[in-house]
């Protein structure tokens, strides 16, 4: 496993849409590891391959205190309500924004083990698979403010959410 070095906006790899994973071969193994680590390392709770430079349709998730869920070829089959959240991005670095986000989502996807997942989710993991499933479609969260104004500078001291 090897921690990797994150992209950062305005890399062009982010903008990319995504190719989905016909083959879930060794190669994909030791990219789902890299993500786990790097997204640990950088303290986040979810890392999209993109994020890593690897424009293929894979994100890792973990939540505080739950289990890692690593998504291939994730698909958004519904959404529902709307709340409004404050969010950032590991390639976007001292910056949070308050967006629009599902209040639940439902997706399908694939384990690592090439097993067909069926997930809904509320709340933060609702989110946070919205905004990694964004990266897979080279959106980052700053394309749904509403106005410039909804983008803050963090204070130095203070670290965003990782996402
Ligand atoms: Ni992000």
């Amino acid at each position: 496993m090897a921690i990797v070095d994150i992209r950062l906006f305005p890399d062009p790899v982010l903008r990319q849409k995504a190719k989905r994973v016909r083959n879930i071969d060794g190669s994909i193994q030791s990219l789902i590891n890299n993500m786990i680590e790097t997204m640990r390392a950088y303290s986040g709770v979810g890392l999209a391959a993109s994020q890593i430079g690897v424009p293929l349709r894979v994100t890792v998730i973990e939540i505080p205190r739950e289990e890692v869920i690593t998504l291939i070829n994730p698909e958004i089959v519904k959404r529902k309500g709307e709340r409004i959240v404050e969010e950032g991005c590991l390639s976007i670095p001292g910056y949070k924004g308050e967006i629009k986000r599902s209040q639940t989502i439902k997706l399908r996807g694939q384990d690592r083990h090439g097993k067909e997942i069926r997930l809904k989710a509320e709340e933060l993991l609702a989110q946070v698979l919205e905004h990694e499933i964004d990266h897979l479609n080279g959106i980052l969260y700053i394309d749904h403010l509403e106005s410039p104004d909804k983008l803050v500078k963090l204070p130095e001291t203070e670290g965003g959410e990782g996402l």
